[in-house]
């Protein structure tokens, strides 16, 4: 039985971590241990790419609290911005408190392009492959037997008129495939570059490009979520206020591109991190996030906060989630694997559901502090910790330089140089002892408050 709640996991050493993720999910610490080596051996990194030199690493946290369609659910991210896992984290137990998140999917449609030009008549070359669109499906149909062995294949075809471009008009054919737990793009690549000939046999056109889209606007994935507005409440902040507060962030999203792409990014960071984590391809997540935002001729908000008739905040988030759990990098990075593992999905449908589900928290942490505090004082401690480390300091000496500058309210690269410097020739006696005593014990509390939402 998983359990995402792992009260004082921050706390712990990170060796004892994995024991007690382990232990949370059911698993043993081995299974695990590919997150604590990266995953990916240079050797494998060299039949996945060209010119492999290496491998490149990203820290690994744990997405903790989430509870996804009432399954506790601990949720792997890798991402490199400090503020991002512990936002999600916090947000996943105040939805926790209101049921957790609600989602769902589509069917698993890819949309694979033939661009067809050179038609006589491009009205004609319309009609005739419309006439001819139950013998192009069992054709497609036909194309990958093992997809079609897991329920897969060709589901629809549909011809439209691209009336107006540069070379003036021409037809685009869609594929609709149905990938089943495959990301699909090799699927549907295939299957478009298969059909393309008899497309031009039936239209005497010339097909050109053959290649999926990344609007993947037939496989979408969709969360909700209500939260208590009592549980919104914090410092001299009350539930009401901080609910009003994020339901008209969210209007200044939907209303305005220039802050609907920051809007948007902030549910990408969670996205993202969990795509990456998984070992799937995140350009094709976010191409299609943005397409999607954009589908109505104006770039808009993906996710919507509003209220309900209780009072309590209500979110939405609805966007293409091409993800898979088989096939590509998902298999042969061990990271990926385990992280897989973790979460526990058996679909690629799982994984979708999920990954929409810490978008959506990521989102309400940005708009949460984005409309009470600012973000500056969340990052401040996290992102001091980097600038500490950029200046060289080590060890112990990582909390204490953060820790100054924070005071301070000044996180610079200079300032933690000097700091550094004054520490190494002068060390223990930078600060007075009872200073630094409080000072830890208000950083630990802080942790605690936003990790475990104590
Ligand atoms: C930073 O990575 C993400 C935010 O800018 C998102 C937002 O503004 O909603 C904080």
């Amino acid at each position: 039985m998983t359990t995402s709640r792992i009260p004082r996991f921050y706390n712990l050493p990170l060796e004892e971590r994995l024991d007690d993720l382990a232990a949370a999910a059911g698993l043993t610490p081995e299974e695990l241990a590919p997150f604590q080596t990266g995953g990916l051996l240079p050797g494998q990194a060299d039949h996945m790419v060209e010119n492999a030199a290496g491998t490149f690493n990203l820290p690994l946290g744990i997405g903790l609290n989430f509870v996804v369609n009432g399954r506790e659910v601990l949720v792997p991210m890798s991402i490199e911005e400090p503020s991002v896992i512990a936002g999600a984290s916090f947000m996943a137990k105040l939805a926790r408190a209101g049921g957790g998140f609600t989602a769902t999917t589509s069917e698993p449609h890819m949309i694979g392009q033939m661009q067809v030009l050179d038609t006589a008549n491009v009205e004609a070359a319309r009609l005739a492959l419309l006439e001819h669109k139950t013998e192009l499906l069992a054709a497609a149909d036909e194309i990958d037997p093992l997809l079609k062995k897991f329920g897969g294949g060709a589901r629809d075809l549909e011809v439209r008129l691209i009336a107006n471009s540069p070379i003036g008009p021409f037809l685009v054919v869609h594929l609709l495939y149905d990938v089943r737990d495959a990301m699909g793009a090799n699927a549907v690549n295939t299957a478009c570059e298969r059909l393309a000939p008899r497309i031009e046999a039936i239209t005497g056109g010339r097909v050109h490009l053959r290649i999926l889209s990344n609007l993947a606007d037939r496989r979408l994935a969709r969360v909700r979520c209500t939260i208590p507005v009592q549980e919104l409440a914090f410092d001299e902040f009350s539930g009401e206020r901080v609910r009003d507060g994020i339901i008209e962030a969210w209007a200044f999203a939907a209303a305005d591109p220039y802050r609907a792409a920051t809007h948007n990014k902030g549910i990408m960071n969670g996205v993202d991190a969990v795509v990456i984590a998984t070992g799937n391809d995140w350009r094709a997540i976010e191409a299609g996030a943005h397409a999607y935002a954009a589908r109505n001729g104006r770039y808009t908000s993906l996710s919507t906060w509003g209220k309900d008739a209780a009072g309590d905040l209500v979110g939405t988030l609805e966007m293409p989630m091409a993800v898979g759990i088989v096939g590509g990098a998902t298999k042969v990075h061990s990271g990926a694997k385990a992280a897989l593992k973790l979460m526990g999905v058996k679909t690629a449908a799982e994984l979708a559901e999920i990954i929409v589900s810490v978008g959506l928290a990521q989102n309400l942490a940005a708009l949460r502090a984005l409309a009470t505090e600012g973000i500056q004082r969340g990052h401040m401690s996290l992102h001091a910790r980097q600038v500490a480390i950029a200046a060289g300091a080590t060890g112990e000496m990582i909390e204490q330089v953060a820790a100054r500058m924070v005071a301070e309210k000044t996180v610079r690269i200079d300032l933690a140089e000097e700091l550094v410097k004054s520490f190494a020739s002068d060390y223990g006696k930078g600060f007075p002892a009872d200073f630094m005593e409080e000072r830890n014990q208000r950083s630990v509390q802080n942790r605690e408050k936003i990790l475990v939402g104590k």
